[in-house]
């Protein structure tokens, strides 16, 4: 049998800054959106945020995971994972702890020159995202984050004094995790708009389309910038491709499905591959009475800032259909209509690693460059036995269905160059904002009010993920690759 994966094929794993790190009043860091968004009790979705930290409230990602204090033992079993990628972030309040001073903080920088340092001493390549929802949090005070034009300079200068500082050291970028998420309402959060309450989806969609304009400006900058100081630069886009399906062969069923597919999925990529907004946006905007506030040199920024690869999210998929009365499940900050065919996780995310051949195929037949999964994976509940294990056959189950779906898509001719599965290792929920919904290959020992030793345990599904890179995806689910076929 061939080998379906290609050689420097890289597989990795994947965390955020906000999420994993914790230390955040440390090393000169100043407060982020993300370090003010309080646990929710239940873990539902929508949460506390405030303006400032409040001493008798507990964020999670204040202390997260240690990786702050802990990365050089996470990058050795990184390395022992087998790891050949390693997607992280960096906090942009670590660099710049208000988001706009003049010069940045030199010990930030440095933190992060001791974590390519150990990358590098293992081989591991850094993929790094620039801004993984964690904006500083005095720009959200300032300006009212991303729905103010004012934080395209900030952000800027944050990016040139990253493609300046690690030349050389990283070579793979992605200006804005899931970029699209600006448009659900959670979205508003993470944009770092903290006045505007995130329920009134209809008071805040010209205000999110408005700020993800400012999103796609700064990104296409970004993007120019960063091939300017080095050519060797490769910097992506990232979408949470958010698929619903019709829910049945209605043809209302299937528009829509269609418009949700272009207005939540492909408006992003369409804007960030090609260069330019694409016409049925325009149609819909008007039907929104949304008037993009744009500015002459938009279009032209816009068309020198085409991204190089594609990356995306993929962890569920749903259905979408004009009957109001159906079973509604929801998943990645999405609602959608529930699958009858597919299982969900203890969180309700629909199961579906045939959806992501679809996805592949529909991303690279539309703009043919090459593709990364940077986020895919199951979050669980995961129990350690009295002996340290834990036993998480679950997740090699669903990483191992999606792999092969992988597999299947580069056949089909889809250009897929690397997958980095969340979460290396166990980390704060973004929705629930608690660590007991895992998804690491490392269990972390704490809670989600923190307790804990912070222990790194290898689950089964570490050594399952390691098995898979040394055979190049030959062996997944410890049995070869063509008998799934
Ligand atoms: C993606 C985000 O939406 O999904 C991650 O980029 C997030 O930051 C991940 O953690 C899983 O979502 P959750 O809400 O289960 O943590």
């Amino acid at each position: 049998m061939t080998n379906k994966f290609p050689e420097n094929f890289l597989w990795g794993a994947a965390t955020s800054a906000g999420q994993v790190e914790g230390g955040w009043d440390k090393g000169g860091k100043g407060p982020s959106v993300l370090d003010v968004l309080g646990g929710s009790i239940d873990g539902s979705a929508f949460r506390i945020q405030t303006h400032e930290v409040k001493p008798d409230v507990y964020y999670p990602g204040q202390v997260a995971s240690d990786f702050y204090h802990n990365f050089k033992e996470d990058i050795r079993l990184f390395a022992e994972l087998g790891l050949k990628a390693y997607r992280m972030s960096i906090a942009w309040s670590r660099i710049f702890p208000n988001g706009d001073e003049t010069e940045p903080n030199e010990e930030g920088l440095k933190f992060y020159d001791e974590v390519f340092h150990e990358l590098k001493k293992y081989n591991i390549e850094p993929i790094v995202t620039i801004l993984h929802y964690d904006a500083p949090l005095n720009l959200a005070n300032k300006f009212g984050g991303w729905t103010s034009r004012d934080m395209i300079n900030s952000y800027l200068n944050y990016c040139e004094v990253l493609f300046t500082r690690y030349k050389g050291k990283v070579k793979h970028w992605i200006t804005f995790n899931e970029i699209n998420c600006l448009l659900v309402p959670f979205g508003i959060l993470t944009a770092g708009a903290v006045n505007i309450p995130i329920k009134s989806e209809e008071n805040t969609k010209k205000i999110r389309i408005q700020a993800l304009h400012h999103q796609f400006i700064a990104s296409a900058k970004a993007v120019a910038m960063g091939h300017e100081i080095d050519e060797d630069n490769k910097i992506g886009c990232m979408i949470a491709y958010m698929c619903s399906y019709p829910l049945t062969c209605r043809p209302e069923d299937i528009r829509l499905a269609q418009e949700h597919d272009q207005i939540k999925n492909m408006l992003c990529g369409d804007v960030q591959v090609r260069g330019y907004y694409p016409r049925y946006a325009e149609r819909y905007f008007k039907e929104k009475n949304i008037e993009l506030q744009m500015l002459p040199e938009d279009e032209e920024i816009l068309r020198k800032g085409k991204v190089d690869f594609y990356s995306m999210s993929y962890y569920m998929t749903n259905c979408i259909g004009i009957e109001e009365d159906q079973e509604m499940m929801s998943g990645n900050l999405v609602i959608g209509a529930k699958n009858p065919y597919l299982k969900a996780t203890e969180w309700g995310w629909q199961i579906d690693p045939l959806g992501l051949r679809w996805v592949l195929n529909n991303v690279y037949d539309r703009y043919q460059i090459p593709i990364m999964i940077v986020e895919n994976g199951m979050g669980t509940t995961d129990i350690v036995t009295e002996d340290d294990k834990v036993f998480d056959d679950y997740r090699i189950d669903y990483l191992s269905r999606h792999i092969d779906q992988m597999a299947k898509s580069i056949e089909d001719g889809v250009e897929l160059i690397g997958y980095t599965p969340w979460s290396a290792l166990d980390l704060v929920s973004l929705s629930g904002g608690t660590m007991r919904k895992r998804y690491g290959f490392i269990y972390v020992d704490t809670d989600d009010q923190g307790n804990g030793t912070l222990k790194r345990i290898k689950k089964e599904s570490f050594y399952w993920y390691q098995n898979v890179i040394k055979t190049n995806g030959q062996e997944i689910n410890g049995t070869k690759l063509n008998q799934f076929q």
